[in-house]
């Protein structure tokens, strides 16, 4: 069972610290959020599992981290100054704006049917670089990570000595100006991404986009995210994005709806021909534009043939915000328990857990207690498997519900039995149950528990 509303999570998320309203002290920043001490744990922790997954249990990709600044032409050669548009409407009543595709003939706002004809409203933030705010000084806040891969395929293919098939792995901040956020962190205006860029021969790209919605649908699936709540939704051809030969869109059951958690298209060789110099020399299949600024040539030299190809390009492409709160919104439960009273609890898998453990002495003002708890604290926490709390407000039945709702796998509680025979309770947050362990086998549970 999942949140029965968005409220609920974004209740929780306020009240546990995961996440906040950005300058919500002056009255907030629409479309921007902030994520506090247990969110940036949680997104962090999803991040980790994106890149082991991705990169380190890989042979077949490497990362980049590339700047969010974006150089002008970068984004006019990939189409997005001319075409990464939504059609903007305004009410002529309520001087509202809307997003015309979102709202049909009437203003959300007063129900004026007084609307101006839709016009294509550009979602890149623009800024200038340097002193001077002039037409040469522009620069955009990327509005994907992608770009910066295809722009770096050949530092990274002369760096690494790759050969097809290989994919560049990145994760980073991208920015759009949408004219409508809504929906608590699904659609913001600042936000992170986690995007492959998949290299493969021309002709072999139906096989491989097949085998990456597979691929991720089986990922999220190991974070937490039933595969019963996701659908393929097949983008329609006249809704593809103006790179791709073919989407799918992993959409999945938001508290909200049913929306969009991750895509994953065939961007063909639109992108590496867009961004190449010597087009007519390379065979390029998709219909770009002629690049008169580039001094790369974006192909890659078969080994055999030594024929220069340039390849398509299959982009699984998620969302984190959005990733954080399907996972929140799945993990998220209002158990009944045996007395009547009811418990929230956060079922995360463990590797997601913002903490991992809690060590709570029985008593808060006791030395001893204290003392040998905040000694199995650092032990534990030495171990590298993420945050491990020391709390101690002495109160045990209200530190359970507490690590119950930010999903904390176990409370380790030290009893004076822990001072004389060496043993700790340990409490597991599914279960409720309580076993009693010897110190010594603590960091073996703990290891074990958390491989
Ligand atoms: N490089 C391809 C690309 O950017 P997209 O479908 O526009 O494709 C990919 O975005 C993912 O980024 C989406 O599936 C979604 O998870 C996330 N995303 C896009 N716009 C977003 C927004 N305004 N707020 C939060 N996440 C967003």
């Amino acid at each position: 069972m999942s949140a029965k509303s968005m409220d609920e999570l974004v209740s929780l998320c306020k009240r546990r610290g995961f996440i906040f309203q950005s300058s919500e002290i002056y009255g907030g920043l629409q479309g921007m959020y902030d994520f506090g001490p247990l969110g940036v744990e949680l997104k962090n922790n999803l991040k980790s599992a994106w890149w082991k997954s991705m990169v380190y249990e890989r042979d077949d990709v490497e990362g980049l981290d590339a700047s969010i600044l974006t150089n002008q032409l970068v984004l006019n050669y990939s189409g997005h100054e001319d075409t990464f548009t939504d059609p903007l409407v305004d009410c002529k009543s309520c001087k509202s704006r809307w997003r015309a595709d979102q709202i049909g003939d009437t203003c959300p706002n007063c129900g004026s049917k007084d609307l101006t004809d839709p016009r294509p409203f550009n979602l890149m933030f623009k800024t200038n670089m340097g002193p001077l705010e002039d037409e040469g000084s522009i620069a955009y806040l990327r509005p994907e990570t992608a770009q910066q891969i295809f722009t770096n395929f050949k530092n990274i293919v002369d760096s690494t000595s790759r050969a097809l098939p290989f994919g560049i792995a990145q994760i980073g901040k991208a920015f759009r100006n949408e004219i409508t956020p809504r929906n608590f962190i699904f659609r913001v205006r600042e936000f992170e991404q986690m995007e492959l860029e998949f290299f493969v021969e021309p002709g072999e790209d139906n096989l491989w986009h097949d085998k990456w919605i597979e691929e991720r649908s089986n990922w999220w699936e190991s974070q937490g995210v039933s595969k019963k709540k996701i659908r393929f939704l097949e983008v329609p051809k006249d809704e593809l994005s103006h790179y791709s030969k073919r989407t799918v869109d992993l959409m999945y059951e938001f508290p909200h709806g049913e929306e969009e958690l991750e895509g994953i298209a065939n961007r063909t060789d639109f992108d590496l021909g867009s961004h190449s110099k010597n087009q007519d020399q390379l065979n390029i299949q998709s219909k770009i534009r002629k690049n008169s600024d580039s001094n790369s040539r974006l192909a890659i030299q078969n080994k055999d043939t030594n024929e220069w190809i340039v390849p398509f390009v299959i982009e699984p492409s998620a969302g984190v915000e959005r990733g954080v709160l399907a996972i929140l919104n799945e993990a998220y439960k209002v158990e009944k328990l045996e007395d009547g009273k009811e418990r929230i609890v956060l079922a995360l898998k463990p590797h997601l857990s913002p903490i991992k453990a809690a060590v709570i002495p029985l008593k808060k003002n006791n030395d001893d207690l204290v003392s040998l708890a905040k000694n199995i604290k650092d032990e534990l926490q030495s171990l590298g498997k993420g945050r491990v709390l020391l709390e101690n407000t002495g109160n045990i039945g209200k530190s359970y519900r507490k690590h119950d709702e930010v999903g904390t796998p176990m409370c380790i509680t030290i009893d004076f039995d822990s001072l004389e025979n060496n043993t700790v309770t340990i409490r597991d947050r599914d279960s409720m149950d309580q076993k009693t362990i010897q110190i010594q086998e603590l960091t073996s549970y703990f290891s074990n528990f958390f491989k």
